[in-house]
């Protein structure tokens, strides 16, 4: 690892091990199956997400990649910030976009990666370490709806949360996460938030419904997470995966069904876990945005909006929020 990365590790050993042993016992003896999509982000899925974002149908990662490459300098500009933390960092890749601005005006001292996904972590870190001679890079292992308390302190934080991943939770997490992002913030600080925008639904469901199948590997990886994890006996090839558009909710809602019905073993948890046939687990959903809905939902939790920006097809949307 590069001298100028260096790895939180404020969080308790084995903390990962934990939360998932309970979210995945949660999972599977609730009604409805509904699973945390943190757990999709193991090495494999971290790489087939990595290829979704590359399928000529997913149009959200070029699109905002557009909005930040037009606007990162107005962004620094505007901002004034001299850390950037990115929540749900990933490979980082776009971001690169966005630190090349702020390093054009000097202003930047120090960037704070935050993911669960460590390797995926410290391969971007490492990456970004080598782009940027003395840029001091302090990365988080950790999950963002639990760990925002160990974010570096401020002042001058942008608070970058891309891609879209807000979409990934329900209502009331949602709710409950930006109000952690608020408290995390001191006044007059950032948050910079990428949303995926409401349009015609066919293209909506295209882009979760790849021909090349990569998202249904990607949604279909979580059981072999699973089973690596809890010595469990999924059998892939029984589920299949069934994408549809909740137009109540507007968003794509991503499951896992079993024709047969089927009883699995997570040995390492000791729960043996019944399935009816037709029965669905609920993986992941993607909500997309209508911005005056989440300007509101910002403030309640005392983010003002100061700038949204679009793509040129007003695909996806850009949002820069302030803490009052
Ligand atoms: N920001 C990138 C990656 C988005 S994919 C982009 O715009 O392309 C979502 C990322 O969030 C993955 O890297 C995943 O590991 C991470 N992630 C998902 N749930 C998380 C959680 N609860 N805590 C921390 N990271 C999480
Ligand atoms: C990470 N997140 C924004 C992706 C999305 O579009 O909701 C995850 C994803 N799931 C299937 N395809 C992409």
């Amino acid at each position: 690892m590069s001298p100028s990365v260096s790895v939180d590790t404020h969080l308790p050993p084995g903390w990962a091990d934990g939360a998932m042993r309970d979210d995945i016992t949660r999972a599977f003896t609730m009604t409805p199956k509904v699973l945390p999509p943190m757990w999709l982000y193991d090495d494999r899925g971290s790489e087939l997400f990595d290829r979704i974002t590359r399928l000529p149908e997913y149009y959200p990662t070029e699109a905002e990649r557009s909005i930040l490459a037009a606007r990162s300098g107005e962004i620094a500009r505007r901002t004034g910030a001299t850390t950037v933390v990115e929540l749900g960092s990933g490979t980082s890749d776009k971001t690169r976009t966005l630190l090349d601005a702020f390093r054009a005006t000097g202003q930047l001292r120090r960037f704070v990666p935050f993911d669960v996904s460590e390797a995926t972590l410290i391969e971007a870190a490492d990456r970004l370490a080598k782009r940027y001679d003395g840029l001091e890079i302090k990365a988080v292992v950790g999950d963002f709806t639990r760990h925002l308390p160990h974010l570096p302190a401020g002042p001058d934080r942008l608070v970058a949360f891309l891609g879209g991943t807000i979409g990934n939770f329900y209502a009331e997490e949602r709710r409950a996460f930006l109000g952690a992002v608020a408290d995390s913030l001191e006044s007059g600080e950032w948050l910079l938030l990428g949303i995926d925008l409401m349009k015609p639904v066919g293209r909506i469901l295209d882009a979760y419904n790849d021909r090349a199948k990569v998202t249904d590997a990607f949604i279909k990886n979580v059981l072999a997470v699973v089973n690596a994890a809890f010595d469990a006996d999924f059998d892939l090839e029984c589920f299949d995966y069934v994408p549809f558009w909740d137009g109540r909710e507007e968003r794509v809602d991503m499951r896992l069904r079993t024709d047969e019905p089927q009883t699995t073993r997570l040995r390492a948890l000791d729960l043996e876990v019944e399935f009816a046939a037709g029965e669905e687990i609920r993986v992941e959903i993607s909500t997309k945005f209508r911005p005056e809905r989440l300007a509101a939902e910002l403030a309640d939790v005392g983010l003002g909006v100061d700038q949204l920006w679009t793509d040129d097809r007003a695909d996806f949307g850009l949002l820069l929020a302030r803490k009052f």
